[in-house]
């Protein structure tokens, strides 16, 4: 949590003049989560921005102050799952509230397809599904409290079927996908919306290693970013990137089993 370079940071403050949305993206130190970050705050939002590596995470606030905009780094490891709710409350106590949560980190290992790693698995399902749990378990009951509030995780398609390219990383994404519909049911009626991002390709670090696919329909991290933001402003439920792979996971998830099995997809 300590951060030399920045602890003397503080978010921009809302005034009566000049209210502002706060927002907290977890895994924003590069990737998707930093070109989110940077088009939210390009959006008027005051930002704390979590990840596990301080100096990437500086660069991304430096950027972002520089244009004027307000962001703050807090270092944090997803997978420490009990620094959350202290964490939590250190970070909406500086904002001075919070409009949106986003949680964006994510790992994936590529397997060949002999391969049964659970070390790897572990590693995946402790970060894309159980630290999204650990920190939306907090946000929920605030947002629901408030009866006001988004809550945005960037789930996968792959975790629309089990393929036979990455068990683990499908069952985390899956895990997580039905973790936020299970959400969404619960806080509707409260006035909370909680959006599913499924993107398919994302030219980031993580298509860049070993055993990665080919890219397909692959968007920028900007393009992503842009997409992801305009699902937060129309406050939508669930939103493929790109939009293309609304209708490939539609037919995917249609391919009956007994064919899909014999499929390489
Ligand atoms: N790129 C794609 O094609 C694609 C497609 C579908 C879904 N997604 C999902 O989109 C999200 C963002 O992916 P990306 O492509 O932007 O990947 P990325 O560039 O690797 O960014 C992921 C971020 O999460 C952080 N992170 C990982 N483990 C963490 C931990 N234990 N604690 C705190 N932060 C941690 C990473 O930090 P480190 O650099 O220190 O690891 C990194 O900053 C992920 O959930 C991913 O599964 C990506």
């Amino acid at each position: 949590m300590e951060n030399p370079v920045t602890d003397t940071l503080k978010p921009a403050p809302a005034t009566p003049l000049q209210p502002r949305r706060r927002a907290i993206l977890i895994g924003a130190a590069q990737g998707i989560g930093a070109a989110l970050a940077k088009k939210l705050a390009d959006e008027g939002y005051t930002l704390a921005l979590v990840d596990r590596n301080p100096e990437r995470l500086n660069k991304v606030c430096v950027d972002i102050n520089a244009n004027g905009q307000s962001a703050v780094p807090y270092q944090h490891d997803v997978t420490d799952y009990e620094s959350v709710p202290a964490t939590l409350c250190r970070i909406v106590a500086d904002l001075g509230g919070l409009d949106l949560f986003v949680y964006v980190a994510g790992v994936i290992h590529f397997p060949a397809l002999d391969e049964y790693n659970f070390e790897q698995d572990h590693k995946m399902v402790e970060v894309n599904l159980l630290g999204a749990m650990a920190w939306i378990s907090q946000v929920a009951p605030m947002f629901q409290n408030a009866k006001r509030g988004q809550i945005v995780g960037v789930s996968s398609v792959a975790g629309d079927r089990g393929r036979i390219g990455n068990p683990g990383y499908n069952t985390s994404k899956a895990g997580l996908t039905t973790y936020l519909e299970a959400l969404r049911n619960r806080l509707t009626r409260h006035g909370v919306n909680v959006i599913t991002i499924k993107p398919g390709m994302v030219k980031t670090e993580m298509l860049t290693l070993p055993g990665a696919p080919r890219p397909m329909f692959a968007v920028t991290p900007e393009q992503a970013a842009n997409e992801i933001a305009r699902a937060i402003r129309k406050r939508k439920q669930v939103t493929y990137v790109s939009g293309l792979w609304r209708w490939i996971m539609l037919v995917i998830r249609h391919i009956p089993s007994v064919i899909f099995r014999r499929m390489s997809f």
